[in-house]
């Protein structure tokens, strides 16, 4: 399948929001990959993460990632932060259509997700020197994955959708 529109990036840079208003704009299924996640195991994420550990979250990442990749019906995916990090969803991925990668700065993640209990990865730390951490160790993998990177800070939803149905 390569007609998907693929939205990847880092916590809180708007994935879930954008995926659901692209989807119905171009009229196309909207999958969320932790959100299969959830309704596959029953329990949110945290819990996942509590009791599988993030090994056992990835695991099911992958399973769910491969799963979508052999569908045929055309869908805007919305992945979690960390989808990236398994070369296999990597390549997955860049096959099921057009991956665009949300890029937004630590501060922009920190005015949008300061206050959020659903994500395990940001528990009992120093939110910004975490954040700051994770987009180190990630960036280039997003830019490696995505056919084309569009930037969100200080742009409302509307505008970052403008932006990307311009381009596709
Ligand atoms: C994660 C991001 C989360 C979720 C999990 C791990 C990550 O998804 O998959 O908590 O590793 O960045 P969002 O990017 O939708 O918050």
């Amino acid at each position: 399948m390569t007609g998907s529109i693929i939205l990847i990036g880092p916590m809180g840079s708007g994935k879930s929001t954008i995926g659901r208003l692209l989807a119905t704009r171009l009229h196309l299924p909207y999958v969320d990959s932790d959100a299969l996640i959830v309704s596959h195991t029953g329990v949110d994420i945290p819990t996942i993460f509590e009791i599988e550990g993030e090994s056992g979250f990835r695991e099911r990442e992958r399973k769910v990632i491969a799963d979508l990749a052999t569908q045929s019906e055309a869908i805007v995916l919305a992945t979690g932060g960390g989808a990236i990090l398994d070369p296999a969803n990597r390549r997955h991925l860049r096959r099921m259509g057009k991956v665009i990668y949300l890029d937004v700065s630590v501060d922009e993640q920190l005015k949008r997700i300061r206050h959020d209990r659903n994500r395990p990865l940001l528990q009992n730390t120093d939110l910004d020197s975490r954040l700051q951490t994770l987009a180190e160790q990630r960036h280039t993998l997003y830019q490696e994955t995505a056919h084309w990177r569009v930037l969100g800070d200080g742009l409302r939803s509307d505008q970052v959708l403008r932006r990307i149905l311009r381009h596709l």
